[in-house]
């Protein structure tokens, strides 16, 4: 962590050298332009105001100084308290309740990352936790499974792809983190059925930590219904789709040993971020307290410490088991500035207004991964990418699939809806809010891919 921390600084710095500009400048440029192409009902316009952040608590030295945003919290809970149901267990007023009560007993402040992870996994009050569906039109926000079968079904060409650069072996696990519904996995497990060297070799993992969700996966899986969530293990579930055994797990260790291919799409920006704040008297930690003093910010680094612990983790699992991994996001090459953000109903939101209401989000560092990878040499594992999504997804053959789809499509309209849904995938726009055109995800959406030793250069890097 120190080490990271102390290279994402080192990184800035640089940057900061070369190109004249300080990181504040470049975390706002790129928030202006930034979006989680969701259906973002104000078009992409980035998160309401930045956090801000004074220095507090005089130390004699640099360990233990901190920054804490004594902004927004307070606003959540005064408005829960007016609404008179501030600590009423059960209800989104208990997660504020449970944030004041922490802050409490860490002395009055805890870090962004702890705020978020409590915001989208606190098992009552979290935002994945929830009974209520976050995706699509209805919900807060969409994915690309989600906007097009095509995306799936590419994913899945991908995979059969790795599959036989791997030499065809008699199993293969194919492991998703944060399949949300589940369709990204269907669309996989449809598109490659009549494969049927891959088919029989497959059983799926899917590593999700919220309980409804996974039986939503469940059913999209076409599973039966999935009676308890404590899945892993305690019984057998097929996919009516392919006939793939299905399992549930909470994380990769109890995934079994054997060839492996990773997926994880928008799996890494919903991973909390710590942030540092750099003040006159050093690198300080970003704390959110219930305060209310205000100031202004200097400069902002973000980390995510559990993003690379799951990434030195994945090569470590590909060295040992050979396979691939695959991960789809928005982000940049590293090192960021401020880039949480929230979004609910479609709109973005300020990070502290709605507590386990509002999707928290943060640019990945392609960067910090990558560089994981190259630290281990003797691991034998290559990363590849960042590319952009445009250039995975062409590379896969996404124009022919298209081609075909709208050849057998049954009416005008719903080849019209394939072909926007493919122009969004890979397209550029920065979109229209006022006539409701939402921007492509072609390049804002980047993938990176590694794999194990002796594998070819995968498709589309
Ligand atoms: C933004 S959604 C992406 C869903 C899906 N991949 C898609 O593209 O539609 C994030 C997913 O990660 C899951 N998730 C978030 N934090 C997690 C964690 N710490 N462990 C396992 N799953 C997590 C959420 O429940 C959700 O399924």
């Amino acid at each position: 962590m120190r080490r990271a921390l102390a290279r994402a600084a080192r990184a800035i710095d640089g940057e900061r050298r070369a190109r004249g500009v300080a990181i504040d400048a470049r975390a706002r440029a790129t928030t202006t332009t930034r979006t989680r192409t969701r259906d973002d009902g104000d078009g992409g316009r980035a998160r309401a105001r930045a956090l801000a952040t004074t220095p507090s608590r005089e130390d004699d030295g640099r360990r233990g100084e901190i920054a804490i945003d004594r902004s927004g919290l307070r606003r959540a809970l005064e408005g829960r308290a007016r609404a008179g149901d501030a600590r009423e267990e059960g209800t989104r007023g208990g997660l504020l309740g449970h944030l004041e009560r922490a802050m409490k007993f860490a002395g009055g402040s805890i870090p962004v990352s702890e705020y978020v992870r409590e915001c989208l996994t606190h098992p009552e009050y979290g935002y994945y936790m929830r009974d209520a569906d976050v995706f699509g039109k209805k919900g807060d926000f969409v994915t690309s499974p989600e906007i097009s079968q095509v995306f799936g079904e590419l994913i899945g060409v991908w995979a059969a792809l790795q599959y036989e650069a791997l030499g065809s072996p008699d199993t293969l696990r194919i492991v998703e983190f944060g399949p949300g519904r589940g369709t990204l996995m269907a669309d996989l497990l449809r598109g490659t059925r009549k494969f049927a060297k891959f088919r029989d070799a497959v059983s799926v993992h899917l590593i999700e930590v919220s309980p409804a969700l996974r039986k939503t996966q469940a059913k999209t899986l076409r599973c039966g219904e999935l009676e308890t969530t404590a899945a892993e293990g305690n019984a057998r579930f097929v996919s009516e789709i392919n006939d793939a055994e299905v399992f549930w797990h909470d994380g990769l260790e109890s995934v079994p040993r054997g060839p492996t291919l990773v997926i994880c799409h928008e799996f890494f920006d919903a991973l909390p971020v710590r942030q540092f704040q750099r003040t006159e008297r050093g690198w300080c930690e970003k704390l959110i307290t219930i305060d209310s003093e205000k100031a202004d910010s200097l400069r902002l680094i973000e980390l995510s410490p559990p993003s690379m612990t799951l990434w030195d983790a994945l090569v470590d699992r590909i060295e040992k088991n050979s396979g691939a991994v695959l991960a789809i996001d928005y982000g940049e090459e590293g090192p960021l500035g401020n880039t949480l953000e929230a979004i609910k109903d479609h709109k973005f939101v300020h990070v502290l207004d709605s507590p386990g209401e509002a999707d928290l989000s943060a640019y990945v560092d392609f960067g910090a991964l990558r560089q994981i990878v190259e630290e281990k040499p003797q691991s034998g594992v290559k990363c590849y990418g960042p590319v952009t999504q445009q250039q995975l997804l062409l590379s896969l053959g996404l124009v022919p699939r298209l081609e075909k789809l709208v050849e057998n499509a049954s009416s005008e309209a719903q080849a019209d809806e394939l072909v926007q849904g493919c122009e969004r995938l890979v397209g550029d726009g920065a979109g229209d809010p006022e006539s409701g055109v939402a921007p492509g995800m072609g390049s804002r959406y980047k993938a990176i891919a590694m794999v194990s030793r002796g594998l070819p250069k995968p498709v589309g890097f």
